[in-house]
Order: structure tokens, then sequence, then C-alpha cells
């Protein structure tokens, strides 16, 4: 009989800790399965004090039992895919690759931080990967595909018409046109690595289902950083939501199953754009310090601030999502005061819904009793009064039931409810 797969999605901007609970969750699935973004994503696992740092490659690769398919809707970087490669060994028959992926080249990279640039202080503070440009080619139906790098002579000339066609745009930016023999020669490397694990995983995927395998969808980035339904233009270019999981994969919404949304305790942001509960003094430095918020992808320090209950209304509602992992709880022990967003002001004006623009929205606050110590918790009953005061009081705000509790990166300190 064909199973539903499980997803998990980002409620916030990123960055809620999706890879610890992937990996988690990865012990009991057959399948890990990444649907959109690129290597702008970084997701860090801790597994018995080891750090791993993951871009592109599905964080199941950490369970040597687990099959991980990179979907159609990712952006891939050949270079960096296969630089991400060389951590793991034997990974032929068990990572496979979309052929209809789209790929992401030098090319993109330059364009993103030369449209940056000129942006000066309106940039959007992107990660400089070129995500971009490669989903701008995509919708704009001149990009490549992972498949075409069967066809590396083919391909290289088509790159190069490119190039011509465009030629005083990409002159404008700085971009050079690549070498032609030097083209030729990286999309042939490219190939030598990447054929053995690039497939039809459409199919793939289907199989499984059918098979009764146990399927996870992993999403990367978060549901306000989503092209249609986050900040935009501060958001990244591909479908973060859960819809993304369907399309990205080549999946209907009848085969997905259970909703996972990972949220922090509190809020963080990367890059810039509207960031309503953000903390601008001591409390937000303490957050920063004791979550370790910098960036994995780009050490960038993260803008930290209180977790907004609007926001994760709206999150929890887009994704369908049926419990929330709350991570970081760790996080906010030793605070006298916690703040939680409860609504928006606008020049006075109360809301309690997520508007059209974020821009100029100012918190309203409710402030919570704090605690002592929640690191290292593994039942909920081990948890302070006050601590367990706070979550019961997040899920009457935002309608969705707290199942999962994280209280430290490792993966043997998490609470299932
Ligand atoms: P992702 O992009 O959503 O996968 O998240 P990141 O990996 O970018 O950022 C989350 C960070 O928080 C990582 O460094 C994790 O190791 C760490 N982390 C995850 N869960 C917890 C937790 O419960 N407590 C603490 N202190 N750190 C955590
Ligand atoms: P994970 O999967 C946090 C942000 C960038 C920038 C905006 C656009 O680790 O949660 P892009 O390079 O995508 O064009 O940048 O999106 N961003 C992320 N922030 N976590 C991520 O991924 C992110 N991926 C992109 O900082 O603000
Ligand atoms: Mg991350």
């Amino acid at each position: 009989m064909s199973k539903q797969a499980d997803l998990i999605v980002g409620l916030q901007w990123g960055d809620e800790g999706k890879g610890k609970i992937v990996d988690h969750m990865a012990q009991t699935h057959d399948y890990v399965c990444r649907f959109a973004g690129g290597h702008n994503a970084g997701h860090t696992i801790v597994v018995e004090g080891k750090k791993y740092a993951l871009h592109l490659i599905p964080s199941g690769v950490l369970n040597p039992e687990a099959k991980n398919i990179v979907g159609n809707g990712v952006v891939l970087s050949p270079r960096d895919f296969i630089e991400e490669m060389s951590q793991f060994e034997d990974l032929e028959g068990r990572l496979f690759i979309s052929d209809k992926a789209h790929l992401l080249l030098p090319y993109h990279a330059a364009i993103d931080q030369a449209r940056e640039r000129m942006k000066g202080d309106k940039a959007i503070g992107t990660t400089g990967k070129g995500i971009g440009p490669a989903y701008g080619d995509k919708v704009a139906r001149v990009g490549h595909r992972v498949g075409e790098l069967h066809h590396p002579r083919r391909l290289a000339d088509k790159i190069l018409a490119h190039f011509e066609m465009n030629r005083p745009v990409f002159e404008a930016m700085g971009v050079e046109t690549p070498d032609a023999q030097e083209l030729y020669h990286e999309l042939v490397e490219y190939r030598e690595a990447l054929e053995p694990f690039i497939t039809d995983t459409t199919l793939l995927v289907w199989k499984a289902l059918d098979e009764g395998k146990r399927v996870l969808l992993e999403g990367a980035q978060g549901t306000m950083l989503d092209i249609d339904h986050g900040t935009y233009p501060y958001v990244t270019s591909s479908t973060t939501v859960s819809a993304g999981a369907c399309s990205g994969l080549g999946l209907n919404p009848k085969d997905i199953g259970k909703v996972t949304g990972i949220a922090k305790a509190y809020c963080t942001r990367v890059g810039n754009g509207p960031f309503p509960s953000e903390d601008f003094g001591e409390e937000g430095e303490r957050l920063r310090q004791n979550g370790h918020e910098f960036g994995t992808t780009t050490g960038r320090p993260r803008r930290c601030g209180w977790f907004d209950a609007v926001a994760m209304r709206h999150a929890v509602r887009i994704n369908g999502v049926d419990q929330v992992a709350l991570m970081k709880l760790d996080v906010l022990d030793g605070f006298e005061k916690i703040k939680v967003c409860v609504a928006y002001e606008f020049e006075g004006e109360r809301i309690d819904y997520v508007p059209y623009d974020l821009e100029g929205a100012k918190p309203v606050y409710r402030i919570f009793d704090g605690w002592e110590k929640t690191e290292g918790a593994r039942s909920f009953e081990e948890l302070p009064e006050t601590a367990r005061a706070y979550i019961e009081a997040l899920e009457e705000m935002i309608g969705c039931r707290m199942g999962i509790i994280s209280t430290s990166p490792d993966r043997e300190d998490t609470i299932v409810r």
C-alpha cells in the first residue's frame, strides 16, 4: 500500500534547527529527500559530539541505512556538491540527484554578487551563492538541467551562446565569459563525478512510496523566506513552504502525510528585511552568544529577537503543520523575562495577522517568567514549571501542538512528547 511521506519545514527565517530534526527522524526513515533551495542552506548536525555541516546533501546521509534524494526543485552547484560529497564514503546507491534539478554554475554566483553590489544599501543580503540568478534562469527558461551534464560539449556550447546573446549585460556586471576549453573540461569533470548519481528521482520516490517505504521530505530555508509568502523582496528564490515539496519532487498533495514545522524558542534572521521582534539591545546580543547565532554558510552574525507568534500562526496555517518541533529552548536558560510578539502595530493600529508588508511593524509583547535550566532535558516533566508554562502558552497562541522539544545540539537531547 502506498504510504504518505512525512515532511519537515522551517517556520521562521531559516536556521531553526531543521538539520537536527531531519537527522533525528532519518533514523526511522528509508528515504530523505531535499526539495528546494541550494547551497545557501546550511544545516549543522551534531552526532556524538562530532559536527557536520551540510548544504546540499540531505541530512539523511548520516544514517548509513537511509537513501538520499536531491529533487528537481533544488538548484545544484556541481562544484560545491562534489566538495560536500568528499566528506562521506560509499555514497553510490544511497545518493540520487534528479536529472531535472537545475544547474547552478559559477557565473550565477558572479551575477548574484554583482547585483548585490549594485543595489548598495538596498541589497537583500543574499548568501552570494547564485541562488536568485539560477532560479531566475530556470523560470526564464534559459537555465540548464543536471541531465545536460551527460553531454558536456553540447552544454558548453549552449552556455557560451547564452553569454554571446547577453554580452552587454554580463559586461556591465563585470561577469567574465568562460574560456571555451576550460568550461568544457570543467563540465566533463562534473559529469565524471556525478553521473553515477543522476537519475529520474520522481520515479524513484513514487516507487518508494508504492512499496510502503518511509519517506521524509526535507525543507530548506524557512516560511518567511518563501518567494510568494515571505517578506518579499527580502526572501530567497524558491518555494520553501510545504507546497514546494510537491513541485520540487514530483509528488501530489495526497502524498504528504504528517508535517512537522521547525521553530526556535526565539527568532533569528540573516540578511536584510523586516524582522518585527528583533532585539537590538543586550538581550539580542545574549541570544546571539548563547545560541551561537553565526551562519553555517556565510559565518555572518544572525539578527536575534523574540518568538513571533503572529508569523508562527501564519506559518502553521500555510504549511499545514501537524506538530511543531521547538528548538533551542536551552538558549533561553537564565533569562529573567522572556518576550513573545503577540501582535503588530502600524501607526497605532494593531493587527494580528501577517500583512502584505511587514516593514515598519512594531511588536506588541507579552512577557513571560524565565527559568534556570532546561539544557539537556530529555522529558517534558523534567522542565522547570515556567518553561512548561511558556511552551503551553505558545501552543495556545499558534494553534498547534509542540510534539518535539530540543534542549541541546546533540541528537540525544530531544524531548518527544
Ligand atoms: P537549519 O539550517 O535549520 O538546519 O539550522 P542550522 O544548522 O543552520 O542552525 C541551528 C544551529 O543550532 C546548529 O548549530 C545546531 O547544532 C544548533 N542546535 C539545534 N538544536 C539545538 C538546541 O536545541 N539547542 C542548542 N543550543 N543548539 C541547537
Ligand atoms: P537554512 O536551510 C537562513 C537568506 C539569506 C538572505 C535571503 C536570500 O540553513 O535554514 P539567497 O542566497 O537565498 O538568495 O539569500 O535568504 N537565506 C537563509 N537564511 N537560513 C537559510 O537556509 C537561508 N538561505 C537563504 O541570508 O537573507
Ligand atoms: Mg541553516
